[in-house]
């Protein structure tokens, strides 16, 4: 899967790449990253990639020239599945989301800053638009860096155990049931015995059991349709 960022900020964005399960997704050629800084994509002087809204109000927004430039440049060089806009009006990002978009081989991230980008670039250049959760941030790049963390992790080979994403919480609409590791017992409290018995079915069954009773209790809205 390759994947090519649009950014004012490269640098807010990176770090989450260069450590830890992104990074050996990228060292193992399972996923391929581009950062493109959009200041790259202009002729205005100080390199300007923002102005003053028509019609009056706070705040900047971005221009579709350098964009449009930008995600072109790109477009010449091969087909994207999806050219996403990271935006806090968008389509709440969720787990199907992750999932289905795994399955993509390009796509593009373009990260919205200050009051967000012209309409124009909403209207024809973006084929989807997703946002991370009811709140504001101030730009796109943590929401990018949340998207991309939640896809890599899903592409074949990324994680050690091939079966662990599919255990994860939210897989299959359930929160996942609790986990526990050694000691068996600290301070009085004890792993229950079921998790000690060897007898895997019964287990299986707890662990199920488990899972409906936390989402039921936390997440019930998960259980409705
Ligand atoms: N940009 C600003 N807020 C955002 C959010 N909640 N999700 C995605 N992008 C954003």
């Amino acid at each position: 899967m390759r994947i090519d960022i649009i950014t004012v900020l490269p640098e807010l964005l990176k770090s989450p790449f260069e450590a830890s399960i992104l990074k050996r997704a990228i060292d193992k050629g399972l996923v391929e990253i581009y950062f493109h800084n959009l200041r790259d994509y202009t002729d205005k002087t100080y390199n300007q990639v923002d102005d003053y809204q028509f019609g009056g109000g706070a705040g900047m927004v971005l221009m579709i020239e350098p964009i449009d430039k930008c995600i072109g440049a790109l477009k010449e060089k091969r087909h994207y599945d999806e050219i996403i806009y990271m935006t806090p009006d968008g389509e709440t990002l969720n787990q199907r989301t992750s999932n289905r978009l795994s399955l993509l081989k390009n796509i593009i991230i373009l990260c919205g800053h200050y009051k967000g980008v012209d309409q124009r670039v909403r209207d024809t250049l973006i084929t989807r638009e997703i946002s991370i959760g009811d709140y504001v941030l101030s730009g796109g790049e943590l929401g990018a860096a949340v998207l991309c963390d939640s896809i890599i992790r899903l592409l074949p080979g990324v994680l050690n155990d091939e079966t662990s994403a599919l255990t994860d919480t939210f897989q299959d609409d359930l929160l996942a049931p609790p986990v526990y590791t050694r000691p068996r017992e600290y301070k009085g409290l004890n792993v229950p015995d079921i998790l000690l018995s060897g007898n895997f079915p019964e287990i299986e069954k707890w662990r199920e059991e488990e899972a409906i009773k936390r989402t039921k209790k936390r997440r019930p809205d998960l259980l409705e349709d």
